[in-house]
């Protein structure tokens, strides 16, 4: 059976950041001490996913290759492909169909910040269950409009999902994490660009909801879900990342953390690594985790 492979869509000009955006890619920008693609891909990692793709804009694509590197680091793979220009999130799995190459999928975007206790297992679960077509994560916000809005019926079944609605027919956001089969490269060019002339995530979502394909995920209590869009959303995420950090003296989403607690790495690997970062906090909780993961093996 195919593994399932990981996107990140770090596309998008960041418009509502400006002047944050105007030289730096949204995604690069800090979310409290790490930059923000490090939220994403750690989802992916948490999932257990260990091939990604980053798919992003011709001037910053780039700077994610400079950052991210190859992945080894951190015992995954990863690859780079551009976005010519901002057609949709809908067209990174056909940007990615290449990459796929048949397998099943998750889609991230790359402003996307999930966390909450379990939520890792739940991930790793729903990754590895190849008998769901589409799973997607709905949760509630006060701002559904801004978002895709998940139409839910009584006994809690989907009924439809629409694309930044004036008149919301829920408080349900559709998250910007979306697991799908093998499918989703070919159906996803049968989409029509929208009136925005985009090809929308939404359309391909309601494309699987019409073949009664889809399966949501409902974030309630005691998970959070940012997506760090705009500057309120933006720093409400680094004190949320900060807060927790400091209260329990973890990381979230530290993907040399995940690396190593999942074994793709070994500790020596990362206490290495830590030390070209030493003089950052960053580096030097990788290397207390380090050895003490060490001394907890030993
Ligand atoms: C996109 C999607 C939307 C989804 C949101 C999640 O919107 O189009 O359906 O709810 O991501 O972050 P955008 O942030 O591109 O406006």
């Amino acid at each position: 059976m195919k593994e399932r492979k990981g996107i990140i869509l770090a596309g998008g000009s960041g418009t509502r950041l400006y002047p944050m955006t105007n030289v730096v890619s949204k995604q690069l920008l800090p979310v409290f001490d790490k930059p923000m693609i490090y939220y994403p891909l750690s989802t992916l990692m948490l999932a257990g996913i260990r091939e990604v793709l980053v798919i992003s804009t011709p001037e910053d694509l780039p700077r994610f290759e400079q950052l991210l590197g190859t992945g080894e680091q951190w015992g995954i793979e990863i690859q780079y492909q551009l976005q010519p220009s901002p057609d949709g999130i809908a067209q990174a799995l056909i940007i990615g169909e290449k990459f796929l190459a048949n397998s099943p999928s998750a889609l991230i975007l790359g402003d996307n910040i999930f966390h909450g206790s379990g939520f890792g297992e739940k991930l790793q679960e729903i990754s590895h269950d190849l008998t769901r077509n589409l799973t997607l994560f709905a949760c509630q916000v006060h701002d559904p409009e801004r978002y895709g809005v998940a139409e839910i019926g009584r006994d809690g079944q989907l009924i439809g999902i629409e694309e930044k609605p004036k008149m919301p027919k829920s408080n349900y956001a559709v998250t910007g994490l979306y697991f799908y089969d093998e499918d989703a490269p070919k159906l996803a060019g049968e989409l029509n660009p929208s009136d925005r002339g985009e090809l929308e995530i939404t359309g391909l979502n309601n494309m699987y909801l019409k073949r009664s394909q889809v399966h949501v995920e409902r974030l309630d209590r005691g998970h959070v879900w940012f997506d760090t869009g705009t500057p309120e959303s933006l720093s409400e995420a680094s004190q949320y990342v900060q807060a927790v950090e400091h209260r329990q003296g973890m990381k979230i989403h530290c993907p040399e953390e995940i690396a190593l607690r999942k074994g793709w790495v070994e500790p020596d690997q990362i206490i290495k690594q830590a030390k070209r970062l030493a003089n950052s906090a960053y580096g030097r909780y990788l290397n207390k985790m380090a050895e003490d993961f060490k001394r907890e093996i030993d």
